[in-house]
């Protein structure tokens, strides 16, 4: 919904992702001005077609509307997202079904790059919905790939400094550039930035995106380090591919 500049793009990557590799993807636009009901009735339209597998709602949604309603209502078995309260239900209770593509994204990177979570200290800091929160429930879990302790924390923790820099692995997902300055940082940490912030560079005047973590001085004291751009969100997008065929198999009965 809306024309939010950010969005535009992680959707045309989306859609391209899904063209890359055969999935059919449909981008619906509705402008600024739409209602909560009728958001409603299209994600209700959507739910009942058969040849639609996934539904993702781009948030954020504008302030007239109720994100929490709007992801409750995409049926549980098309919500690739994750967002679903009934999804995210299972992920807390230890049962996961569909998982937030960004912590499914994050926990891939780290076991793809020898940075196995089990037994370590995982920091993250910022506690939104869409990473922080589903990132410390996926990592908790006595499972594969997770077994982790986990710190959450926020720009309003007492001492953050003192706290990020006792994490193995420290996950920046705080949306503010360049938050995350070497000494924040434990020598030899596993260093995840989630960031995509917008900001203008003093060398050219022009636009360009960083992350939340600085990462010239950051890359000197890490052992690992994801970049901005092309370091979490090509994960996010291949992780929402990846739950998009769990969705199709599931409304197959190929899967449960
Ligand atoms: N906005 C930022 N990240 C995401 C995401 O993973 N899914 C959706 N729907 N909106 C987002």
């Amino acid at each position: 919904m809306g024309d939010n500049p950010a969005s535009v793009i992680y959707v045309r990557n989306k859609a391209k992702a899904c063209k890359d590799l055969g999935i059919i993807s449909e981008i619906i636009q509705l402008p600024q001005s739409t209602t909560e009901e009728e958001l409603t009735l299209k994600v209700l339209a959507l739910n009942q077609k058969k040849e639609v597998h996934g539904i993702l709602v781009q948030s954020p949604l504008p302030g007239h509307i109720d994100h929490f309603r709007i992801f409750a209502t995409v049926d549980i078995n098309k919500d690739v997202d994750g967002f679903h309260p009934y999804n995210l239900g299972m992920l807390f209770s230890g049962r996961p079904r569909f998982i937030p593509c960004t912590p499914l994204g994050i926990q891939e990177l780290l076991l793809r790059s020898g940075n196995d979570p089990a037994g370590k200290h995982v920091v993250i800091l910022g506690r939104g919905n869409i990473v922080g929160k589903p990132l410390a429930a996926l990592l908790v879990q006595k499972a594969k790939g997770a077994d982790a302790t986990v710190t959450l924390c926020h720009r309003g923790t007492n001492n953050l400094p003192e706290i990020t820099k006792t994490g193995d692995i420290l996950v920046a997902a705080i949306g503010n550039a360049n938050f995350v300055a070497a000494e924040m940082v434990k020598p030899g940490a596993a260093v995840v930035d989630v960031g995509v912030n917008s900001v203008i560079d003093v060398a050219t005047g022009k636009k360009k995106l960083v992350g939340d973590v600085e990462f010239d001085s950051v890359s000197k004291v890490a052992s690992a380090i994801t970049p901005v751009p092309g370091g979490v969100g090509p994960m996010t997008i291949a992780l929402l591919l990846h739950n998009t065929l769990k969705a199709a198999e599931i409304q197959n009965r190929i899967k449960d």
